[in-house]
């Protein structure tokens, strides 16, 4: 029965939160898979907007069970921050939340390290959330991270934090300059929490094949976006997890067989957050007015997103890798007053015009797109509810972009709200 996939496929923030909303109406498993609060899910239901980190969007909606798969990393401390916001606007979590207990935590020394290595000018700089992701997901392939089971054992669990502690001590007086972390300090910060979080902890992979065996509709909500994925993104200025639907299998522990449908979401124009290159983005001037029509600001760290035209080159390459069976369009509404809209169609290159996704960052930087001018619709798409009812300009726009990416459009979403979504 239905293993459904919702990933982004540019940058992240395509407006995921919103599809895994509607989405997980008929789910009765919400599964996150990678990532953990570098992420920002936001969701709008009648007028109360909630702004998800780790947490799966589908425990907006009263009765779902949600589930925090093995390839999250979780910070403890900010998962029970986010509990509490979510309880101050009458969510509750409880039983409807389970996390898997092979889950690797986050710990101080991730958080500090990740700001360390994004501070100064290196040119080595990401422009990371500085959640402390990179390095727990660094300790997690090195095999020395610490998981959630790990912490339900006090002895074990302080002699895993002393033993990272001799290391990480180093890295941070000798190469940093900091001050070294004290055991005792880390061990009075999470043991407390262990017993908070015995609850929630269940054998993931289990949960979720059982659920599936039961032929119920299981939902995997992505996290970021294809091009942050650790393989298949524009490295090295990813995140460090696979944020496609490779991490799905790894993130959860159900076989590639069990998936039957992927969604993929795109945005109507393109962003991105943080450094990396980004073949389309719009001079400051332009890219402002696409940021303030798009309200495009980071839901996790307020940063300003950088802006751009529809990029067709990497989402097709981003929709062949990941299978996506269906893209979801969202935001088309901000394009409502263009009166062309470009789409890049391929990129020029030292002379040569490249059709296929350089796998390497610094070509990238050098792209300069080549693009393809549609004519806008210059009307307002907020109130349309069928694609029937659609301005020929955008129906157009949206048959180019399925041409290009090799995958139909099959959702539309023209504004926050649950209801301005267009499902043919
Ligand atoms: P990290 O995941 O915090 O290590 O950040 C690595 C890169 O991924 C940076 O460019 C971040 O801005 C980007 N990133 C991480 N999470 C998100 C997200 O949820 N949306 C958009 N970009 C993200």
């Amino acid at each position: 029965m239905p293993g459904i996939v919702c990933i982004g496929v540019q940058w992240g923030d395509e407006g995921k939160g919103k599809i895994v909303d509607i989405l997980s109406e008929r789910a009765d498993l919400v599964v996150r898979y990678a990532g953990g609060n570098n992420a920002g899910h936001t969701v709008i239901v009648e007028g109360k907007t909630y702004i998800l980190h780790l947490i799966p969007s589908g425990i907006i909606r009263e009765g779902k069970r949600c589930l925090l798969g093995n390839g999250v990393v979780l910070d403890p401390i900010s998962l029970f921050e986010e509990i509490e916001t979510l309880k101050k606007q009458d969510i509750e979590v409880g039983s409807n939340l389970m996390i898997a207990q092979n889950a690797h935590l986050i710990m101080p020394y991730h958080r500090l390290l990740d700001g360390l290595r994004e501070s100064g000018n290196s040119h080595r700089k990401i422009g990371t959330t500085k959640r402390g992701i990179g390095p727990c997901y660094m300790d997690k392939a090195g095999r020395v991270g610490i998981r959630l089971i790990d912490l339900m054992d006090e002895a074990w669990f302080k002699e895993l934090v002393r033993m990272n502690l001799e290391e990480k001590n180093v890295l941070l007086t000798q190469v940093y300059g900091e001050k070294a972390l004290e055991l005792n300090e880390i061990l009075d910060q999470y043991l407390p929490l262990a017993d908070k979080l015995r609850k929630f902890i269940v054998p993931g992979e289990k949960i979720v094949n059982e659920s599936l065996d039961r032929k119920e509709y299981v939902l995997f909500e992505g996290a970021q976006g294809a091009l942050l994925d650790v393989d298949f993104g524009t490295y090295p200025y990813v995140t460090s997890s696979n944020s496609g639907v490779t991490g799905v299998c790894s993130g959860s522990g159900v076989p590639p067989t069990k998936i039957t449908q992927i969604y993929g979401v795109v945005k109507a124009y393109c962003t991105r957050v943080g450094e990396g290159p980004f073949p389309t983005e719009l001079p400051p001037d332009e890219n402002q007015i696409m940021r303030n029509r798009g309200d495009e600001y980071g839901a996790t760290t307020g940063r300003p997103r950088r802006c751009g035209w529809f990029d067709s080159v990497a989402s097709k390459y981003t929709c062949r890798v990941n299978g996506v069976t269906d893209l979801v369009m969202t935001k088309l509404d901000i394009l409502d007053e263009c009166p062309t809209i470009n789409v890049c169609v391929g990129y020029e290159h030292k002379g040569e015009i490249l059709t296929d996704f350089p796998s390497r960052a610094d070509v990238l930087w050098e792209c300069k797109p080549v693009y393809e001018e549609l004519p806008g619709w210059m009307t307002s798409t907020a109130k349309v509810r069928k694609l029937s009812d659609m301005p020929d300009n955008a129906k157009k726009y949206l048959d180019r972009i399925s041409e290009l990416c090799g995958a139909p459009v099959s959702w539309v979403s023209v504004g926050p709200q649950r209801d301005q979504t267009i499902m043919e």
